[in-house]
C-alpha cells in the first residue's frame, strides 16, 4: 500500500498517477469533440488546479486559450471581517466558450462564485471540468460537465491539493489515513 507522511498526517493513495492520465486522456477527447470547431476559453482555479489545468490543457486541440483566477482571502473593512475576493479576471470573455477547470469540487461554494462572475461577463456558454468530486458534499445545482472521478467525502491531497501548503506536487491522489 503506497502511502505518504505529510507533516502530522499520513495519507493512502486511492488513485494512481496512472488512472489519473487514462482520465485526462478521455476528458479530453469528450472536450475536443464537443467543442470541435469552436474557440474556448479554459478558466484555471488557483492554487489547487494548476496541475489539472496544466495536463488537461496539453491534450486539448482547439483554438484555445487559458487564464487563471484565484480566491484572495484579506481582511474587509466591512462588519463581515474576512471577505474572499476572486482576482486575476483580466481576459476578455463576452460571447465566449469557457470551461472552468477545478481540482476538487465539494459543497460547490467556490464553484458557484465563480459561475456568477461568468454570467455578469455575459459569456456565451459556461461548462465545468473537475477532476475530483465529492457528491455527499455537492450541496449546489450546478451541473459539473467533466468529472474525473468521484470519491467519498474525505479529506484528499495530492495532484494539486494540499494540505497546509504541502502535498501539491504528488502525482496521484492520497486520502487521511485512518
Ligand atoms: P467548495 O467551495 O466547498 O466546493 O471547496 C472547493 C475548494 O476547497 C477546492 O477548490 C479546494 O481548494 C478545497 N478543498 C475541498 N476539498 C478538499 C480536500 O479534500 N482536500 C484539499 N482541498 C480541498
Ligand atoms: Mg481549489
Amino acid at each position: 500500500m503506497n502511502e505518504v507522511r505529510i507533516l502530522d498526517k499520513k495519507f493512502r493513495e486511492i488513485i494512481s498517477e496512472q488512472a489519473i492520465k487514462k482520465r485526462l486522456d478521455e476528458i479530453a477527447l469528450q472536450i475536443n469533440r464537443d467543442f470541435t470547431g469552436s474557440e474556448v476559453i479554459f478558466v484555471g482555479i488557483l492554487n489547487g488546479a494548476f496541475m489539472f489545468a496544466a495536463d488537461l490543457f496539453r491534450r486539448i486541440d482547439l483554438k484555445a486559450r487559458i487564464t487563471f483566477v484565484k480566491l484572495a482571502s484579506y481582511q474587509g473593512t466591512n462588519s463581515s471581517g474576512s471577505v474572499k475576493e476572486l482576482i486575476g479576471w483580466n481576459e476578455d470573455m463576452e460571447n465566449k466558450i469557457v470551461i472552468v477547470v477545478e481540482d476538487i469540487v465539494d459543497t460547490g461554494a467556490t464553484l458557484e462564485r465563480i459561475v456568477n462572475e461568468l454570467v455578469i461577463r455575459n459569456v456565451a456558454e459556461i461548462k465545468i471540468a473537475a477532476m475530483l468530486f465529492k457528491p455527499e458534499a455537492y450541496m449546489r445545482d450546478i451541473p459539473i460537465n467533466y468529472i474525473g472521478f468521484e470519491i467519498p467525502n474525505k479529506f484528499v491531497i495530492g495532484y494539486g491539493l494540499d494540505y497546509n501548503g504541502y502535498g501539491r506536487n504528488l502525482p496521484s491522489v492520497y486520502t487521511l489515513f485512518k
